[in-house]
């Protein structure tokens, strides 16, 4: 649902937008991560989906990301299509190689640059960020304008995706703002999680080349260095996020992170559009890596799903006690801080098994992976990322849960919403959006929803969810019923976003 700022209302088209979004558009994707080539989280889900369904919309839709060294070129038969090609950052010229190849149909190219890519890590090394960041993704930004000119491509709009590309709008409207070529090219930057902004020290700026006069508190300049986000906010010709309720949540603080009065003098051309699910790949029915299909009419092959997933993760065979499932990403934002304080004590009181998959801060590695050993049989747990685990997860669990501080989106209560699974969540962001709460009167809802950021709110929640379990059998079945009926379509989201699409050409048409 898009969502205008403006007292919450939701913009319905008109019929003559409706006309005008029938228009096919020429739409360039420029993000760092995309399925099925790299992905660290919900941004390559999102990267890989979306452009796939706005091409079947009948557009033009061509997505770029970085060549990283797991990019395996080979395997992916990529092609080059421009060797060199010249982008000047900080006064030089860096050569760099594009290369062509193919998801679902439609084009992805890639920039190809050893020095900058030809390394372990998107983003890290595993333990430090890569110190040059703001020349990488710098120079990936400004590549993806440059490539659609000299493969004369030209762009109605260029859709780009968190820090990693929140040049681009301003490249666009500064280094290439007098290139006819781009002078009907609008920019779109969704914000992803406002919580990683980009942010750097200030001695990086001039190899961006985006000029002095950007160098203040409202465009780049952020307490005495540099912050991409903020510039991307600043030049995007429309701005949006990933839930309507996140789209709220910015526009004041904490939930800005610093950002909200920025977003603010944006208001009118901000907008929350839910993330959908690629149900190609995340459907009971038809998922490839669960070890039995089910659907909403038949879920035996949950129950096969539920025992392969003890057994995997070597909990005791119990078909009666319940699975509660965790997939994340191990950082503050994901709330487990909250989930070790008290998982003890729900341990110790409830009848109840734990699988967990996850990565990322080491505290929370070392808490979880030594669970197992402390609760053999009842809490099974795998450090890492595996894809393969993470369907099973979803398959086989009872219920999922996700604590999070804040959640823009959040796309694993979605399928697991799908997979009968039902989420326990924090009433934040898009899980709010998401997730219908439980009703213990009449055995409505999908899920449960918690307020307070506290192991308390945990630990009584969980405890909610395990009772139903064992107390009211015939609500988890109407529970998991509607939430297998829960559809969030990516085609809505892209009809949604052809609506922003336009807004933006608007607002592009009065710039000089
Ligand atoms: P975020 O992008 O903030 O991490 P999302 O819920 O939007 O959160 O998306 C997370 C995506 O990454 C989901 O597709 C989820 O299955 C996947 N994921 C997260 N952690 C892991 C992991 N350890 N192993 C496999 N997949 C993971
Ligand atoms: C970010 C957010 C997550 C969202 C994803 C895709 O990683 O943390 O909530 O689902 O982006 O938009």
């Amino acid at each position: 649902m898009i969502r205008n700022k403006k007292a919450g209302t939701k913009v319905k088209p008109q019929a003559k937008e409706i006309a005008e979004v029938k228009e096919k558009l020429k739409i360039l994707f420029t993000a760092s991560e995309a399925v099925p080539f790299v992905k660290t989280g919900g941004l390559g889900d999102v990267c890989g989906a979306l452009p796939k369904v706005l091409k079947k919309l009948g557009h033009d839709v061509r997505l770029v990301i970085p060549r990283y060294w797991a990019v395996d070129r080979y395997a992916y038969n990529l092609k080059t299509v421009l060797a060199p090609m010249g982008v000047e950052m900080g006064g030089k010229t860096l050569w760099c190689e594009v290369l062509q190849g193919k998801a679902d149909g439609f084009t992805v190219y890639f920039v190809e640059h050893e020095h900058y890519f030809g390394r372990a890590g998107l983003y890290d090394d595993g333990n430090w960020e890569h110190p040059d960041n703001i020349e990488r993704f710098g120079f990936f930004s400004k590549a993806s304008v440059q490539l659609c000119r000299d493969l004369k491509f030209q762009p109605d709009i260029i859709h780009a995706h968190d820090w990693q590309t929140a040049l681009v709008p301003a490249y666009l409207k500064t280094w290439y703002r007098n290139d006819p070529f781009f002078k009907n090219t609008a920019s779109v930057f969704s914000i992803h999680n406002i919580a990683y902004q980009g942010t750097f020290k200030a001695d990086s700026y001039g190899f961006l080349g985006l000029g002095a006069e950007n160098f203040r508190d409202a465009v780049f300049e952020n307490f005495g260095g540099i912050n991409l986000m903020k510039g991307g906010i600043f030049f995007a010709d429309i701005v949006s996020t990933v839930s309507p309720t996140y789209a709220q949540e910015i526009l004041s603080e904490p939930g800005g992170n610093g950002l909200s009065v920025f977003l603010e003098r944006r208001r009118e051309d901000l907008f929350g559009v839910l993330n959908g699910a690629d149900y190609d790949h995340w459907d009971p029915e038809k998922d490839p890596l669960i070890p039995a299909k089910f659907s909403q009419k038949d879920l035996s092959g949950k129950k096969v799903c539920k025992q392969v997933l003890q057994k995997e993760f070597l909990l005791d065979e119990r078909p009666d006690v319940p699975v509660i499932g965790i997939v994340s990403r191990f950082a503050e934002q994901k709330g487990f801080q909250y989930v070790a304080d008290c998982i003890h004590r729900i341990l110790r009181d409830m009848k109840v098994q734990f699988v967990i998959l996850g990565a990322g801060e080491k505290t929370q590695e070392d808490f979880f992976g030594g669970l197992p050993a402390q609760y053999p049989g009842r809490v099974g747990a795998w450090i890492g990322y595996s894809n393969k685990k993470a369907h099973l997860i979803e398959a086989g669990s009872d219920f999922f849960l996700m604590p999070s501080l804040y959640e823009p989106c959040g796309l694993n209560q979605i399928y697991s919403l799908k997979y009968g699974t039902l989420p326990i969540v924090r009433a934040t962001g898009g899980l709010r959006d998401t997730v219908m709460q439980y009703d213990e009167n009449t055995g409505s809802g999908t899920g449960y929803l918690f307020y307070d950021l506290t192991p308390e709110a945990v630990y009584g929640t969980v405890g909610w969810a395990v009772s139903t379990y064992y107390d009211r059998k015939h609500h988890i079945k109407m529970m998991q019923t509607r939430a297998m009926q829960q559809h969030f379509s990516w085609m809505d989201a892209a009809k949604q976003y052809e609506l922003l699409y336009r807004k933006a050409r608007l607002r592009r048409s009065v710039w000089h």
